[in-house]
């Protein structure tokens, strides 16, 4: 696919959009050994050889990117109606088929993983890798130890669906509890609906970590940046 010089150099983080340009004017990019100043010379990075200040410049085959969702956006990669997640990828991280590895509730915030690797998906998708995923519960009453209890050793749903045991801890006891739980699995509504098994509701709820990966503490809702190569192997990983 033939994409514009810059947008290849910003699209793999290391440069903003406007420093890749400056790069290029400046004459430091090369593509096949030939020196190339117009920003918008197109390529097909699949087929070039880039270099910037005579180094070898990796272009990725896919990306990772992790995005703090907030309230009120769809975990889907297009959407007649509402705004996507893929909608909150900046314009030098959107490639052709991106889509997010997993879904969060309309009203559930946190980390959720967009990518274009199909593979690296199914597998952390699949409900036997039991990848590890650990969210922030606030629930809409107090909360005993013997239903916490119930939910770790691993409840039955309203509709008789089993789950495994989860890891639960309660961050801020009280009316309105904080609750931390972590699940392998990626039932729909879970977590919502583990909590209603024990007569409880959940006010509010948001992703915290995938497999050994935290969400960025700086990524403000509604932002995204690349994952790094440690963290791509971290999200398999188990604790
Ligand atoms: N469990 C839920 O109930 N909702 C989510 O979005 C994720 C897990």
């Amino acid at each position: 696919m033939l994409q514009r010089l810059d947008k290849i150099i910003s699209s793999q983080g290391a440069y903003t959009r406007s420093q890749a340009q400056k790069l290029i004017k400046s004459g430091a990019v090369c593509v096949d050994g030939i020196q190339i100043r117009d920003r918008g010379f197109k390529l097909d990075a699949e087929k070039s050889d880039v270099t910037i200040g005579g180094e070898p410049f990796e272009v990725k085959k896919y990306v990772y990117i992790m995005l703090n969702k907030p309230k009120g956006v769809v975990s889907a990669s297009s959407d007649s109606r509402e705004k996507t997640v893929i909608d909150l990828v900046p314009q030098e991280l959107k490639r052709r088929n991106l889509f997010p590895a997993g879904r969060l509730d309309m009203t559930t915030t946190g980390f959720v993983l967009i990518t274009d690797d199909g593979d690296f998906a199914h597998r952390i998708l699949a409900p036997k890798s039991h990848i590890e995923k650990t969210y922030e519960a606030r629930l809409a009453e107090p909360v005993s130890e013997a239903d916490l209890k119930k939910i770790a050793e691993g409840i039955t749903l309203g509709d008789g669906t089993e789950c495994l045991p989860a890891k639960l801890r309660v961050i801020e006891d009280g009316e309105n509890p904080l609750v931390e739980i972590k699940i392998v699995e990626g039932k729909y509504h879970q977590i919502k609906r583990m909590f209603a098994a024990v007569g409880n509701g959940v006010i509010g709820l948001k992703r915290t970590k995938m497999g050994m990966v935290e969400l960025d503490s700086t990524l403000k809702e509604g932002e995204c940046r690349l994952l790094s190569e440690k963290e791509i192997a971290d999200i398999e990983k188990q604790p």
